[in-house]
């Protein structure tokens, strides 16, 4: 019988010692308007489990010694991040436009070999084998008329389509600068909400892909999140033919 995949103690407890050392305070302030300490008290132990989880099944799905570029890592992303570093000895370069929370998740994180970088993942030189692109392109703060769009709240009275459209033009520039330096066949892993913009830059450039049924959702929010194999040899989509894709679980 084949044992179930888990985490090295090491692993284990290098998670759990970021965790305790998090400025939860301080990241309330940064995640919400109000109500940040009831918030980290019910998601604290959430992130850590949930990050790991998720850490697993990234894991399975990545080869020793590569590299991934994280866009939006935050602390949803510790686990993850970690288990690459220290599992798989991969090469990461997590990135955040936040300045105060990349200093708490690098106060946090002293003495692990893991960095976060106050920096725009766009500009990120070098190629990679994994792009993770989670609840960046509807984020309500960057991009609030993308967002409502994205998960069916937007209001066709205020609906501001002017800014949508430059949302929409930033994202689709982050988009074609991250996915141009992944090298093929290369895994993302993303929203259900974003894959479009997977898939999108996919159909354009005749690249084939193929997004996993699974869903697991994200720590933070609840965002479905999927995995999409992007030039593999298993892909069974291929430039316009395409697939519908995991739905948003109701
Ligand atoms: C809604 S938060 C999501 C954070 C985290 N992935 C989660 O699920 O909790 C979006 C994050 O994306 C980051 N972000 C947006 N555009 C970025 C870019 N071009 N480069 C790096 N980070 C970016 C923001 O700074 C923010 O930290």
């Amino acid at each position: 019988m084949r044992s179930r995949p888990s985490i090295m103690t090491a692993s284990r407890r290098a998670i759990a010692t970021v965790f305790e050392r998090l400025d939860y305070g301080a990241l309330g302030t940064i995640y919400c308007d109000e109500g940040g300490d009831e918030f980290w008290k019910a998601k604290r132990e959430h992130c850590r489990r949930l990050g790991a989880k998720l850490g697993l099944a990234l894991l399975s799905r990545l080869k020793e010694g590569g590299t991934s570029l994280y866009v939006g890592a935050g602390v949803a992303e510790i686990p993850l991040v970690l288990l690459e570093r220290l599992e798989k000895h991969r090469g990461v370069t997590a990135c955040n436009l936040r300045r105060e929370e990349v200093a708490i998740l690098n106060r946090a994180c002293d003495g692990l070999p893991v960095r976060f970088h106050h920096r725009d993942a766009g500009l990120v030189r070098g190629s990679y084998d994994h792009l993770w692109f989670v609840s960046v392109a509807n984020d309500p703060e960057r991009f609030p008329e993308l967002s409502a769009l994205s998960y069916g709240r937007a209001n066709p009275v205020t609906f501001n389509a002017r800014n949508f459209i430059s949302e929409q033009r930033a994202v689709a520039r982050l988009v074609n600068r991250c996915l141009g330096r992944l090298t093929i066949p290369g895994l993302v892993t993303t929203t259900v909400e974003e894959v479009v913009w997977i898939a999108d830059w996919c159909h354009r450039r005749g690249v084939p892909y193929r997004i996993e049924d699974r869903t697991y959702p994200s720590p933070t929010v609840g965002d479905p999140i999927c995995f999409v194999r992007v030039g593999s040899e298993m892909a069974d989509v291929s430039a316009g033919r395409p697939k519908q894709g995991p739905t948003r679980p109701q």
